[in-house]
């Protein structure tokens, strides 16, 4: 029986983290560890939190004491750090809370593993450290070895944090993997992001809001392989390594707005483009050659089927996001869109 230890476990890609654990796992307990930042919401955990294997802690992974509490009561076997500030164009407007997260967080959590017995430590990181791509040169992937290259204040953070584990890898031994992930799409993701708040707009016969051109490029993954890989590095990543996590899907932002406009039957008119992101990056995409060699990790859901099961999820499910584009959400979304 082990224990693993989830932070921002009530976030994306962490609760997905959860439910896979918990399923997959039947003798694993999981504990996680989320201060419900904007970006957390514990009604996403209802089911895990009805089950005696789950715990919660509210708790801030900056806190060194809190976390060490956590540690002595919990006694984990391993540590998945999905906790962060996430999104891209929040850095942007207020860079400093990035850091804070993103980087000090990271470093409480691996004293935390270093302190309580060198306690395996995953990082999950992004793609976005290694800065973009070329529209024009598709034959261009991002590899292990592609030098980090950071634009925005969320991917240096990201970057300083895979550095600093690194570090700690190097100087104190921590037993560490890190994982690049392209970009994730599924149920759960917070409506600020590209493709749940085109659903939602779309459903509210608001505009779709398309930066620039359209023409930038990512490559969607489905969140539950996302989760799936994460899982086969914990257990049997090789210490000290980078993984590189991605499907060869990329599109572009104009056939995503497109597309759902299809699948919820709106119409295209809808698609509005606004002023860009600052340093908007041009492309994204990952080579996953080492995590299917290695690990033979390669990507299950095909992208016709994985975003029909999300548009289908945001119908079945429209209390959950609804109660978020209500709240506090709808400041931020008048600040970042209107007169933009
Ligand atoms: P998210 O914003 O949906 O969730 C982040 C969670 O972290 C929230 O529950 C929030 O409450 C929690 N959190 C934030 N600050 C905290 C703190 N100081 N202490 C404790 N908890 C805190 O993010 P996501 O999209 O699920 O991303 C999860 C991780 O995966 C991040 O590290 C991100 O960099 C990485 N990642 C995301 C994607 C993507 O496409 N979303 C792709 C690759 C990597
Ligand atoms: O690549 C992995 C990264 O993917 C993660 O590390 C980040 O945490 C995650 O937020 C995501 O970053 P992006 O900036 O790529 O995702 P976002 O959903 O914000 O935007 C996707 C694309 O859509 C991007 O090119 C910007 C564009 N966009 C986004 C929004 C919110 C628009 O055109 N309009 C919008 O309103």
């Amino acid at each position: 029986m082990s224990t693993i230890l989830v932070t921002g476990g009530a976030g994306f890609i962490g609760a997905n983290f959860v439910y896979y654990l918990l399923e997959r796992y039947p003798s694993d307990r999981v504990v996680c560890v989320d201060s419900l930042t904007y970006a957390g919401n514990l009604s996403t955990l209802e089911r895990a939190l009805a089950d005696p294997r789950f715990v919660f802690y509210k708790q801030d992974i900056r806190d060194r004491a809190g976390i060490d509490a956590v540690f002595e009561a919990e006694k984990p076997d391993a540590v998945v750090n999905f906790a962060a500030e996430s999104h891209v164009d929040r850095s942007i407007e207020s860079p400093e809370i990035f850091l804070e997260t993103n980087i000090l967080g990271a470093q409480v959590m691996m004293d935390a593993c270093l302190a309580h017995g060198n306690v395996r430590f995953h990082q999950v990181s992004t793609d976005e450290v290694y800065g973009d791509l070329p529209l024009d040169r598709p034959d261009l992937l991002f590899t292990e070895d592609t030098p980090l290259h950071t634009s925005s204040p969320y991917s240096a953070s990201k970057a300083a944090a895979d550095l600093l584990t690194q570090a700690y890898c190097r100087t104190y031994g921590l037993a560490a993997t890190i994982s690049r992930c392209s970009n994730n799409y599924g149920p759960y993701q917070f409506p600020e992001k590209f493709i749940p708040l085109l659903i939602a707009n779309c459903l509210a016969d608001k505009p779709l809001p398309v930066y620039g051109k359209g023409l930038n490029v990512r490559d969607w993954l489905y969140v539950t392989d996302h989760c799936r890989a994460v899982d086969l590095i914990l257990r049997r990543g090789r210490i000290g390594q980078v993984y590189n996590i991605g499907g060869h899907n990329e599109m572009r932002n104009i056939d995503i707005a497109r597309l759902i406009c299809r699948a919820l039957g709106k119409p295209e008119s809808l698609i509005t483009y606004v002023t860009d992101r600052k340093g908007h990056d041009l492309r994204y995409a990952i080579d996953p050659e080492k995590i299917h060699g290695e690990l033979g990790w390669l990507p299950e859901t095909a992208f016709a089927d994985g975003i029909r099961a999300t548009v289908d999820w945001y119908l079945a499910h429209r209390p959950w996001w609804e109660a978020i584009v209500s709240g506090e959400y709808r400041d931020y979304y008048e600040r970042m869109y209107n007169d933009r």
